[in-house]
């Protein structure tokens, strides 16, 4: 994922705040935030500080439940009390893969609904091509998964994979496979296909369908969890899943995941019907990193989210007045500080699901574009697909800078 051949080379060398340095003392307005858990930007003092007293002073694994992980979870349901009792693990794909056996385990049903364009890692459990060809892609809308990778050996199994926002689709897939599915699992806004909100009454749309089917709503918000709000895409679409999964931001740049459920829903686990584990799961360090993250936030949401939104629609205007001034078919659509740029092959009023980016977009314009950008010291990931993340480092000047950047490259790329 980071080094593809469309990339240009960028070996690092350390963050600071907005910025990093490649290891030949180049320096660039870092715009990806390592693919987005950089809430707070690189090297944060507060969690430096609670990450070096935990190893300094009590160790950074213990093998033993801690009062340090009871904390943060009860910290993390401050935000999102649905996860009345949660699991930590290492990664957003542990977590969601634990997320999908749970649902299965817990309705006793096996059909796991997944959307295109979405992405919940690379495990056995939710391995969809997300980025299939779009003569790939069913023609009523839902269908079989089609498999990520050579090496499933069969699996994901009792997949089906339908259009995202769009309810009639999801509707005729209830009517085919209703009573067997277990859950359907989704980004609450799309961020691994550039970023792309859900429609109006959407996300309300799925939940009344799957509680009228028996079945459970996951949300990963893997991506949008402490990002488009503390509370995440939950809160700030006032919709409730069943389990949530939440990973990157959480841990502010050290290796966490966790996904939770009500009591009842994770005594599965408790009383010991269902297995999770994982050795470093919830160890030391990454829970002192945590409790530092969830006190910052806790402590700043009233404004920290509103500074990075501020900061996001001014790069968004931004972006849109130097494209729409050189005549360059775009798009910006942000959600918070997650913002995505398409670059389309005509005037397009939105862009509202996965096969509407494979059908409009320019990606060879884009990486063209981004290349131009990372040599002039701003780096963004050179696929649209990928999101542009915004921090609290991150400052006005910074978002000026870039603009001055944008509208350069974008004279000199997309202007033929
Ligand atoms: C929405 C979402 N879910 C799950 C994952 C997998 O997380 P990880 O790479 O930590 O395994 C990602 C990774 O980018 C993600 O964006």
């Amino acid at each position: 994922m980071r080094v593809l051949s469309y990339h240009l080379p960028l070996v690092a060398e350390r963050g600071e705040g907005a910025r990093v340095w490649d290891v030949d003392g180049k320096e660039y307005l870092d715009l990806n935030m390592a693919y987005g858990p950089l809430l707070f930007g690189h090297c944060p003092q507060r969690v430096i500080d609670s990450v070096v007293k935990q190893i300094s002073t009590s160790g950074s694994q213990l093998g033993f439940p801690t009062e340090i992980s009871a904390r943060v979870a009860s910290k993390i349901k401050q935000l999102y009390p649905g996860m009345e009792l949660m699991r930590f693990a290492n990664s957003g794909t542990e977590s969601c893969a634990a997320a999908v056996r749970l649902a299965r385990a817990y309705t006793g049903k096996n059909v796991l609904v997944m959307f295109e364009g979405h992405y919940h890692g690379w495990s056995d459990a939710v391995f969809n091509k997300y980025h299939a060809p779009l003569d790939a892609l069913p023609e009523k809308g839902y269908g079989p998964i089609i498999p990520g990778t050579l090496g499933l050996a069969g699996a994901p199994n009792d997949v089906v994979v339908v259009r995202w926002n769009d309810i009639d689709a999801l509707e005729a897939c209830f009517r085919e496979y209703g009573d067997r599915i277990a859950a359907c699992i989704m980004e609450p806004v799309m961020g691994n296909s550039g970023v792309i909100p859900p429609a109006d009454g959407y996300l309300q749309g799925v939940r009344e369908m799957t509680l009228n089917h028996d079945s459970l709503l996951i949300f990963d918000e893997v991506i949008t969890g402490f990002r488009v709000a503390a509370g995440g895409a939950q809160s700030r679409y006032m919709v409730q899943p069943d389990i949530t999964v939440i990973s990157k931001a959480l841990g502010s740049g050290y290796p966490v995941g966790a996904f939770g459920a009500s009591h009842e829903m994770m005594s599965m686990i408790t009383e010991q019907k269902l297995f999770h584990g994982g050795v470093f799961s919830g160890n030391a360090v990454v829970m002192a990193a945590a409790e530092a993250a969830m006190d910052t936030i806790l402590e700043s949401r009233e404004t920290m989210y509103p500074y990075m939104e501020g900061l996001a629609t001014k790069l968004a205007d931004g972006l849109r007045e130097i494209f729409g001034r050189l005549k360059i078919p775009h798009l910006v659509q942000n959600v918070g500080p997650l913002l995505g740029l398409f670059l389309t092959d005509g005037k397009i009023e939105k862009v509202n699901e996965y096969r509407d980016v494979r059908k409009h977009c320019q990606f060879d314009k884009y990486i063209h574009f981004q290349h131009h950008m990372q040599n002039s010291g701003v780096y963004f990931h050179p696929n649209q697909f990928e999101p542009m993340f915004l921090s609290t480092a991150h400052t006005a000047d910074d978002i000026d800078m870039a603009l001055e950047r944008f509208a350069d490259a974008a004279a000199k790329t997309c202007c033929k």
